[in-house]
Parts: structure tokens; C-alpha cells; sequence
């Protein structure tokens, strides 16, 4: 049974910078007229209420998404990211949070498709209801990893792809990297976006470089990763420090964007002085 619940996490500092590169890919896919498919692995319950018990435990949304609601100095990006987000609230107060499939919902245009796979029945659920009747979106109660190959390549050959586990077991690191060596082999084009912890632990501080060995044998556009650091860890080395996204064949827009926006955001969602941090690296493919 799956005890991992997005809901306690909404909008905090990994939602940003995931969402931020999700939103950044999708922008750059409407450039063009022709439609993209959007397969997310696991995909949440779609939104979340952040005035419900789940995100008010933690409040860790406080440290995400809340520091930038009200800020008049918003970079471009981001400031189209926030936008999204009140789009989402319908209004001026932060009471919910888009998660992805909200947001490339609010992105995607009638030619585009969206399939959401997530394996939590309740999350499910809130999904279906939310999305399952939406032209050009399905809905999976389903595994995600297993089920990524049947989605490519899209029928137009635009495709893009969010691998989001919560890595609640360790099997996800390995099924993180099949995964992608598995949407490349059959679609090297895929814009394969993968969201990593920042753990002290082992398979969460290799995984970065398998995926580039991945991504260096099977995209044809190369890769990029892009990491922000908020916190340190505890005595014990427990503790989420804060994550990295990495992206295979990424829009050669994308390094340039995020460029400036990583130390603002570094700065923005610092939760202990001093613990701040980002990094960003790109590297060509081989496919
Ligand atoms: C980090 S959350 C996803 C958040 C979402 N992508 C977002 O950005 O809003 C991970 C989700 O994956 C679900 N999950 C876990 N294993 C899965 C699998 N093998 N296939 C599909 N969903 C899975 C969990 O129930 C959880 O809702």
C-alpha cells in the first residue's frame, strides 16, 4: 500500500522548480501549432487545498510557493509561473495549488493530449473527477512506469514526458532510469523530464549520473540538469536538502532560462542561512 501523499507536500520548494521547468518545456512545445503529447507517471490528485489538514501540517507550501505569491519583482518565468498558479485560485488569495497535470491542463491547447496515470486510488480518483472528462486527457488508474512505452511515440512525434516518483521505495530509483531508457529507445526525441531528491543517500546521489550515461547513449538533444538546495541536511544526514530536475533533449531554450532564475530562486527559498544552492549543467546526446 502506498502511504505517500502529494497533499502534504503541494507547492513547496521541489513543486516550484518542477513546475517551473514543466511549465518553461510546455511553453516552448506552443511555439509550434502542431499538438504534443504530455505522459505524466505519476501524476497526484491533479490539485491540492492548501487551507485542508494534509498541507497545513507541514506547511510546507509556506516555503514554497506562499514567498513568491506576493513578490512585485517576480523574474519573467516566474512570474508566468505564479500567474498559473492565481489562475488556478481564480483570485488573489492562495488556497489551492496546481499540481502538473493542472498545469499542463491550464497549458494545453485542443490539439495537444494529456495522459495522467497515478496508482494511489484516492488521488485517483480526485483526478478523474477533476480531469477524466476533458477532451484530449485520460485518465489511468495504473502504473506509470510500466505503461510509459504504450504512450510512445505520440502520433504527431511531439512528446513530452514527467517522471515524478516519490521514491517512497527504493525500487523507484532503478524504475526511474528504465523508465527513461526505456522512452527513449522507443521515442529519442521525447523531452523526458525527471524529478531527483537532494538526499544523503546512495541511490539518490547516483542517480544524476546514470541518467546522463541514459541520456548520452539514447536522446538525440542531449540533457540538462538543474538543482536547488534549500536546506541542510540533519546530524544524522536525514533530510530533504532539495532536488534537482533533469531533462533529456531539453528545449535549447531552456539553460539559458533557467540561468538567472535558479540563484533568485536559491535566495527566495532558503530555509536556514547559508544552506542555499544550484547548480546547472547540460551535455550533448548520442542518439
Ligand atoms: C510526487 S507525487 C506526484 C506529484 C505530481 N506529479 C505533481 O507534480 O503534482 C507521486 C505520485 O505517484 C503515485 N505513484 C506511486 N507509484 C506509482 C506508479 N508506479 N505509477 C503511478 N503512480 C504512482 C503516488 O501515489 C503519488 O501520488
Amino acid at each position: 500500500m502506498l502511504a505517500y501523499r502529494h497533499a502534504f507536500h503541494a507547492g513547496n520548494h521541489a513543486d516550484v522548480l518542477k513546475h517551473l521547468v514543466l511549465m518553461l518545456v510546455l511553453q516552448h512545445m506552443n511555439l509550434k501549432d502542431k499538438g504534443w503529447r504530455c505522459v505524466d507517471t505519476h501524476a497526484g490528485a491533479g490539485g491540492y487545498s492548501l487551507e485542508g489538514d494534509y498541507a497545513k501540517k507541514r506547511g510546507e507550501f509556506e516555503h514554497g510557493i506562499a514567498r513568491l505569491w506576493d513578490r512585485d519583482d517576480l523574474p519573467g518565468p516566474l512570474a508566468d509561473y505564479v500567474a498559473l498558479v492565481r489562475a488556478f485560485n481564480g483570485g488573489r488569495k492562495l488556497r489551492q495549488y496546481p499540481g502538473s497535470p493542472a498545469l499542463a491542463h491550464l497549458l494545453m491547447r485542443p490539439q495537444d493530449q494529456l495522459r495522467l496515470f497515478e496508482l494511489h486510488p484516492t488521488d485517483h480518483k480526485i483526478l478523474a473527477s477533476y480531469l477524466g472528462d476533458v477532451p484530449g486527457v485520460e485518465v489511468h488508474l495504473a502504473d506509470g512506469f510500466a505503461r510509459l512505452k504504450s504512450q510512445l511515440p505520440p502520433p504527431t512525434r511531439r512528446g513530452v514526458v514527467l517522471i515524478d516518483p516519490s521514491y517512497e521505495l527504493k525500487a523507484d530509483y532503478t524504475r526511474a532510469l528504465v523508465a527513461l531508457r526505456e522512452a527513449l529507445a522507443q521515442f529519442a526525441d521525447a523531452v523526458v523530464i525527471v524529478w531527483l531528491p537532494q538526499l544523503q543517500l546512495l541511490e539518490a546521489t547516483q542517480l544524476p549520473q546514470r541518467l546522463k550515461a541514459a541520456a548520452v547513449a539514447g536522446a538525440k538533444k542531449g540533457w540538462l540538469q538543474a538543482r536547488l538546495t534549500v536546506a541542510r541536511a540533519d546530524e544524522r544526514g536525514f533530510g530533504l536538502m532539495g532536488s534537482s530536475v533533469f531533462v533529456a533533449n531539453p528545449p535549447h531554450t531552456l539553460h539559458g532560462a533557467l540561468q538567472p532564475l535558479l540563484p533568485w530562486l536559491a535566495e527566495a527559498l532558503e530555509q536556514e542561512p547559508g544552506a542555499r544552492g544550484h547548480a546547472l549543467a547540460q551535455g550533448a546526446g548520442g542518439a
